[in-house]
């Protein structure tokens, strides 16, 4: 049987709710709570406006631009998530892949189901980054760290929203989160595994140390020459710490809604966060983009990326590497077009004004 004819992201969403497993499916697509942070994360960008130019010369249109001064052929990356052989067979392979041949940046997450080096090993062109939780004891992410380095991984994410794991009901309905036994995750260290983890929410119970402050990010820095980025801010006040912490980027992030309910969609977090931190550092994020006039208002908004988390695992699940390649390409397609139509013909042109909050036009 042919497969159908995919235009936009949210009909691989659509096919793969029709077609992964549903345990697999459920741990991709929950959120936290009543997930009222995972619609609004897709609502919120709805609420925002686009105000083209016209008459501008767009005929050619270069998407490129840099993270931490590394290039990329567009500025739409793919966001750390576990278990991608859970999607497909290749699994984190495919992924890195997929970001090799449309020239972006992968950051590999900490609950991979392929190792980092096999990661590496694939792709060795690729950008890399690597998402890492600090477990205890540090020796743990201590090792990490040096095989990411010795790996050719560029950068460290240190992911800060997860003290603890949140509540998705979801899962929980389903009867919690499943690995099969024939996948592992490589990163696990040997005695977790031998003692057969208990999982929550597809992540190990209790692993990651909740007693973590901002601390911890002179002792990674004492371990590492690696630039460290801190995903999953979401207050001007934390941004700033962030800043007097010398990191190298921040991404607002809310963990695709999978941690606490309730907090801010990540593109209205952004504008404050942006103000904040005056450029010092970068600023990514993360949340609900799904379309190329998305990622167009989130760069407008001062981000200098964007991620996508669950896109990728869409595209996965239809087509493995091809699948991941696909939603790629049409969201840097749909980019291209939206700088086209609004007169950009460079990432750098795209400004705050050409954006609008749709409660402007409530005041007029
Ligand atoms: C995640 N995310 C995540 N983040 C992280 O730092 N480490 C991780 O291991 C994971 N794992 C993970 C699994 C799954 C199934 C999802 C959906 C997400 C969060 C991820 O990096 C990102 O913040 C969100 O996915 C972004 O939202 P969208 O693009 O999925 O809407």
């Amino acid at each position: 049987m042919s497969k159908p004819m995919l235009v936009c992201v949210d009909d691989y969403e659509q096919y793969a709710r029709e077609y992964l497993d549903r345990r697999s499916l459920v741990y991709f697509i929950s959120g936290a709570d009543e997930e009222v942070t995972l619609k609004e994360n897709r609502q919120a960008f709805k609420n925002w406006k686009i105000k083209p130019e016209v008459l501008r010369d767009v005929s050619k249109r270069d998407l490129s631009t840099s993270l931490l001064g590394q290039h990329v052929d567009f500025p739409i990356c793919i966001a750390p998530s576990g278990s991608h052989c859970l999607a497909c067979h290749e699994g984190e392979l495919a992924t890195v892949k997929a970001a090799a041949t449309m020239k972006t940046c992968m950051v590999l997450s900490t609950y991979s189901t392929k190792s980092m080096e096999e990661v590496s090993q694939a792709a060795p062109n690729c950008l890399r980054w690597f998402q890492l939780y600090v477990w205890r004891p540090r020796t743990i992410p201590e090792n990490l760290v040096r095989r990411a380095e010795a790996a050719g991984f560029k950068a460290l994410v240190l992911t800060v929203d997860l003290p603890v794991t949140g509540k998705r009901r979801t899962e929980c309905y389903a009867g919690g989160f499943y690995m099969p036994p024939h996948l592992q995750l490589p990163h696990l260290p040997q005695h977790f595994k031998d003692q057969d983890v208990e999982l929550e929410y597809g992540a190990p119970k209790g692993m990651v140390d909740a007693s973590l402050t901002w601390e911890c990010i002179e002792w990674l820095k004492s371990i590492t020459n690696l630039p460290i980025i801190l995903k999953g801010i979401l207050t001007p006040e934390d941004a700033l710490l962030a800043v007097q912490h010398k990191v190298a980027g921040i991404v607002v992030s809310n963990h695709g809604g999978r941690q606490l309910d309730y907090v801010p969609a990540t593109i209205e977090a952004l504008p404050k966060i942006v103000e904040a931190v005056k450029g010092q550092i970068e600023v990514y994020m993360d949340g609900g983009v799904r379309t190329g006039t998305d990622v167009f208002k989130a760069l407008a908004l001062g981000a200098k990326a964007v991620f996508v988390g669950r896109p990728i695992i869409y595209g996965l699940s239809y087509a493995g590497e091809e699948g991941a390649r696909q939603v790629l390409q049409i969201l840097r397609d749909e980019l291209s077009l939206t700088m086209a139509l609004s007169g950009c013909s460079k990432i750098n042109d795209i400004k705050p004004q050409y954006v609008v909050h749709q409660s402007h036009f409530a005041k007029l």
